[in-house]
């Protein structure tokens, strides 16, 4: 894993641009998979300003997105394809056709619509980098403590506490949802690189045991371990809780210099 610690949630969301918009212009039909969550806001606002103002071209990439809620009727605001389309689809040249987003109401056949999510990756020929925040609990995607380590796309229920952790996002009154679909821990594993953004205090605990705790279903972002490229991008305060940071900087100073093909 490579971590890269920035000062602040500015650098974070300015480095997490750059490095998607690298990728897409060495490879400008990139497969790119997405997350939902307020630590993604930054980096989307600056991917648009790129858009505009650098011409980042974005007519032939191809979106997945990570996960969506159930029970949501289509169009309802509070959506991970509603806050998508409002953070970014909606600003730069991508059209209905190139963006992949779970989903599905509860009348649906959710192995279907799993497994069809499944094959339209495949088919699309794999995820080239895959951007993942990460739960309090440690959660990618939307896979709870527990969730197999091979999972594959798959409805899940959420905890409680990320049902409360989500209960910002709606207005006084209405519940958050209690299920969602989500890729597998297995899905985003086969990504051929890994983007892992974190921000705060609150996240802390999470990176730390990500990056530095044994591999365990208990915590699922730490079977990132287990990927050959994952670059973990996390401001300082997201990074409080690590033991290493001396080692990472000089870490990340050697990768610059020797292997400067392994950052973006
Ligand atoms: C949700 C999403 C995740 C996201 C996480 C953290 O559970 N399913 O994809 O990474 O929340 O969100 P935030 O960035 O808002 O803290």
């Amino acid at each position: 894993m490579l971590v890269f610690i920035t000062d602040d949630y500015t650098e974070l969301s300015r480095e997490a641009a750059r490095m998607i918009a690298n990728a897409i212009r060495k490879k400008p039909d990139l497969r790119v998979g997405l997350a939902t969550g307020d630590t993604q806001r930054g980096m989307y606002r600056e991917l648009i300003r790129m858009h505009r103002e650098e011409r980042l071209d974005f007519s032939r990439v191809v979106t997945f997105n990570l996960d969506e809620y159930i029970g949501l009727p289509a169009g309802h605001p509070q959506s991970f394809r509603s806050a998508m389309h409002k953070a970014l689809f909606d600003h730069v040249n991508i059209t209905a056709s190139q963006i992949h987003i779970p989903g599905g109401t509860a009348r649906d056949n959710f192995v279907e619509i799993c497994d069809r999510y499944e094959e339209e990756i495949r088919r699309a020929g794999g995820i080239d980098l895959q951007v993942v925040g990460i739960g309090k609990d440690g959660h990618i995607g939307f896979n709870e403590p527990t969730s197999s380590l091979a999972s594959r796309t798959r409805p899940k229920t959420l905890t409680q506490q990320t049902v409360e952790d989500n209960r910002h996002n709606f207005p006084p009154g209405q519940e958050p949802p209690a299920t969602a679909i989500t890729m597998g821990i297995g899905t985003i594993l086969e990504a051929r690189r890994i983007l892992m953004l974190a921000s705060g205090a609150a996240k802390a605990k999470a990176v730390a045991l990500a990056v530095e705790g044994p591999v365990t279903a208990s915590v699922s972002a730490s079977a990132l371990q287990m990927h050959r490229d994952v670059t973990v991008l996390v401001d300082r305060e997201a990074a409080e809780n690590l033991q290493h940071k001396d080692y990472y900087r000089k870490s990340l100073e050697m990768t610059r210099k020797l292997t400067p093909n392994r950052l973006w």
